[in-house]
């Protein structure tokens, strides 16, 4: 079987995870890596043996690359998704599509007008955890989904992260920043969303970094970080997500989806493992479910995989535009409805993935 080659454009933080999922699966071959910084591209091309590091123009302009990752911060995102396609290769990209709306179509358009094809993060909804609740939900286990919950609730990043101000800026928060996992779990499990509202506030205007190596230096925040989301889901459930840095602790579970025959206790959607848990009507307690689905580690790069796969067989890819661009629609509606004191109707809808096969390369 021939791989795909595959170009990495921004070596970051993320990145090594990724060049780790070209060693581990053989349909994509790692062939080149790029970043605005040329030398870290450089550094981790001889980190992890990839053959070229070059330009982000040089990786675009190479005939041989088919697909290239995009894992540059959330404001560039659509902007080499646009150049990635303009060069005619495929897009796979890291969490949110990108940080505007009118941004994420363009994005779409392009990747239509040129058939290619767009895909995003996360793909931690087709590891073992979530994609065994998925099988749970699709047998009937919970009956037919009529509500859910989602919390993400900390104090914020400033703990560990030493530069976390870009996390506090239009386009981030706790709601672009770990919301996509939230919601991208959810559409999985319920299906597409038809409307939102919710509340946002920003509670302290300045935050103190906490990580020792800039422990003090304080910064600005200008996004909301606690915001309390309510969904409508296209099948007439409905769920609450609230996503906040504002919080010391909280004792609440990630996800609960609730059927008219039992509750699914769905693991921390940031993963790709368990554990899965189940109560169902006349049951006193939660048992715990073996996962049926193998990727329960760490796996990020198999939507990439699967999109790979999926673009020899003809078939729809898991983790794609359509997905990732009613995701960031439904983020910026819970925003928009906060400040407008009314529902936001989604304008875009999606189909619920396929689930992945449990023998999925075993
Ligand atoms: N770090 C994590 O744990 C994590 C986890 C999941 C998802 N993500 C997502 O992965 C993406 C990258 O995050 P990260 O933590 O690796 O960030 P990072 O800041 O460590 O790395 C981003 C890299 O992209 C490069 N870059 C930025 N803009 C560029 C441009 N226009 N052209 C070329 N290169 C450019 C930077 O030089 C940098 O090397 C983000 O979308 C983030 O949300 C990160």
């Amino acid at each position: 079987m021939k791989p795909f080659k595959v170009g990495i454009i921004g070596v970051g933080n993320i990145s090594p995870i990724y060049f780790e999922a070209g060693r581990k699966f053989d349909i994509i071959e790692i062939a080149a890596c790029a970043d605005m910084d040329v030398q870290r591209a450089a550094a981790r091309a001889q980190e992890f043996g990839i053959p070229k590091a070059c330009s982000v123009e040089e990786l675009l302009a190479d005939p041989e690359i088919d697909m290239v990752v995009n894992l540059t911060i959330p404001n560039a995102h659509a902007d080499i998704h646009l150049k990635i396609l303009e060069a005619g290769k495929h897009a796979y990209g890291e969490k949110p599509l990108a940080t505007l709306l009118e941004d994420g179509r363009l994005v779409l358009a392009k990747a239509e007008e040129k058939g290619l094809r767009i895909g995003s993060a996360p793909d931690t909804f087709l590891g073992g955890g979530i994609q065994t609740c998925r099988k749970l939900v699709d047998e009937g286990w919970i009956g037919e989904p009529i509500a859910a919950t989602a919390f993400m609730m900390y104090h914020g990043p400033e703990i560990f992260h030493p530069n976390p101000d870009f996390l506090y800026q239009k386009g981030a928060g706790p709601l672009f920043d770990m919301g996509p996992y939230y919601l991208t779990a959810l559409i999985n499990l319920i299906g597409p969303i038809r409307r939102v509202t919710g509340s946002a506030r920003i509670t302290f205007p300045e935050r103190t970094v906490t990580n020792p190596s800039n422990y003090g230096r304080k910064f600005p925040v200008e996004t909301p970080t606690h915001i309390a989301g309510v969904l409508d889901f296209e099948n007439g459930a409905v769920a609450t997500l609230i996503t906040s840095f504002d919080v010391w602790g909280t004792k609440t579970p990630y996800i609960e989806v609730h059927g008219t025959e039992g509750t699914l206790l769905v693991p921390d959607p940031n993963t790709f493992g368990g554990p899965v848990y189940i109560k169902r009507y006349g049951h006193t307690d939660f048992a715990e479910v073996p996962l049926t689905h193998g990727y329960t580690e760490n796996s990020r790069g198999l939507g990439l995989v699967d999109m790979a796969y999926s673009i020899r067989e003809g078939v729809p890819h898991k983790a794609n535009g359509e997905l990732a661009y009613h995701v960031l629609e439904a983020m910026h509606g819970i925003l928009q409805a906060s400040q407008e004191g009314k529902h936001y109707e989604l304008t875009s809808t999606c189909a619920k993935p396929a689930p992945l096969p449990m023998n999925f390369l075993r």
